[in-house]
């Protein structure tokens, strides 16, 4: 295959070999890259009949297959590996190509990179993938962003892979520099939050409500035909109703405790805290997952502390009501730190877009982004959706269920600080009053940092001691 491939593939682990063939699939013909000669083997071998792929694990020929511009996508561990590649690549680049980064790389690289190669006239484009080994081969979201020129080359064959909505299509311009990258940091925020919250719920329902495993898979499943419905739900109610080997335990019930994290949860929190953007509730699925390997610790600590064991009257609407709730605020929070960072670093995102690609085929695709949606575009200027009558309208019908659960759960040690922070947000948000008056007061008191008042302009210092 001379000089004829649409778009070039390097890193052919599952995502890069099962994009490439989705790809393909939709009548591209492409080429794939790997210094690993088996995956080059099992691209070939996994080609559907009929498709236009080459598979090499020579860099020249790989070159060699592509059309000009040059369209190549790299799916390689974030990091180091994104600048080793690039790095063999440069010799073989010309001006005008594309290489865009689908893995999640942190989006300071993305703009350091996006710079670099600007300086000799490439195009590098961060951009999001979601949906794991499954939609990346029958229809991923993706969020690309970068230069906008650039984007409309490729935009053709991502439109063609990407999962649909109806007509729409799950991919869409997220805007200038790293704007795909972080858009997608953000996703997996919510993604962390989104989990912790449906994991502090079943924590509820299983030591609370006493639910079997049976009745848990039942709930989640009655949970996603409402309007709770989301790839996160239904994979629970599956979760739950799936055997171990030997076709008896509850594989639930023999996963450890342990939670694993590549990073994204906490660069979302670090970048919020950076920009002084509360998103509390993805903070906790943060802290959570990081309390969670002290296992020895805890281990040793409930065999010693005393936890209050009462009667629960909350009910399973109670749950539902207080998981619908912290969901809705754990979007909010960020869509508002992608809005807030927008604007921060000129990144133009059109938050109507995000949403919009969010709907099907990533990992926090849910019924509410269609809410969401329809108040971006009906309300392009919304800030932070708490603004919006409808998503008011939705919390003030559910923040009660939400009240009384992390109430009971708190009141019988079950840790639910996810669902908690939840409604602190949505407390703090919607007051007229903070007792940060007595923070400002104390500031004054010992560094003299003055404060504002309430009956007149200015700025102002008490002598606190007589
Ligand atoms: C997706 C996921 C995916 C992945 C991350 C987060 O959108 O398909 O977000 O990118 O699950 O790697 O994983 P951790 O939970 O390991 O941080």
């Amino acid at each position: 295959m001379q000089n004829n491939c649409q778009f070039g593939m390097i890193g052919l682990g599952v995502m890069g070999q099962n994009l490439l063939l989705n790809i393909a699939d939709h009548g591209f013909a492409v080429a794939g890259f790997d210094t690993n000669t088996q995956k080059v083997a099992e691209l070939q071998q996994n080609a559907t009949v009929g498709t236009q792929i080459f598979a090499t694990d020579n860099l020249p020929q790989f070159i060699n297959a592509l059309q000009s511009p040059k369209k190549i996508m790299l799916l390689v561990p974030a990091g180091p590996a994104v600048d080793a590649v690039l790095q063999n690549l440069a010799p073989y680049l010309n001006q005008g190509d594309i290489v865009i980064d689908g893995g999640n790389s942190f989006y300071k690289h993305t703009n350091e990179r996006v710079q670099r190669l600007a300086a000799q006239g490439i195009h590098f484009m961060g951009m999001g993938v979601s949906g794991g080994e499954e939609g990346a081969r029958r229809g991923p979201a993706l969020m690309p962003g970068g230069d906008e020129v650039a984007w409309h080359h490729v935009q053709p064959i991502f439109e063609a892979i990407a999962a649909k909505v109806g007509t729409d299509a799950c991919v869409a311009y997220m805007g200038k520099d790293a704007a795909g990258h972080f858009v997608k940091m953000v996703h997996n925020g919510i993604e962390y939050a989104v989990m912790q919250l449906i994991a502090e719920t079943y924590a509820v329902l299983k030591h609370g409500l006493h639910y079997t495993n049976t009745q848990l898979q039942d709930v989640f499943t009655r949970w996603n035909s409402t309007e709770l419905e989301s790839y996160l739900i239904e994979i629970t109610a599956d979760i739950f109703g799936k055997k171990a080997e030997d076709e008896t335990t509850d594989i639930i019930d023999i996963i450890l405790d342990v939670a694993g994290s590549k990073g994204t949860g906490k660069w979302t929190s670090v970048e919020a805290l950076q920009l002084s953007i509360p998103i509390p509730t993805i903070d906790a699925a943060v802290t959570a997952r990081a309390v969670s390997t002290f296992k020895p610790l805890r281990n040793s600590l409930a065999t010693t502390v005393q936890k209050c064991t009462g009667e629960f009257t909350i009910t399973e609407n109670d749950c539902k009501s207080a998981l619908y709730a912290a969901i809705i605020v754990a979007y909010v929070q960020g869509l508002h730190l992608i809005q807030q960072a927008s604007v921060d670093m000129n990144m133009q995102v059109p938050l109507a877009n995000a949403v919009k690609v969010w709907r099907g085929g990533c990992i926090i695709r849910s019924q509410l982004l269609t809410t969401f949606y329809d108040v971006f575009v009906q309300h392009p200027q919304t800030v932070q959706l708490l603004e919006a009558a409808p998503i008011q309208q939705l919390l003030n019908t559910h923040i009660q269920g939400l009240r009384a659960v992390v109430s009971q759960a708190t009141q019988n040690g079950i840790a639910c600080s996810a669902l908690a922070s939840a409604v602190t947000y949505f407390d703090m948000f919607s007051t007229a009053y903070l007792p940060i008056n007595l923070i400002q007061a104390q500031r004054d008191y010992f560094g003299a940092h003055t404060y504002q008042r309430t009956d007149k302009d200015g700025s102002f210092h008490t002598q606190w001691q007589a």
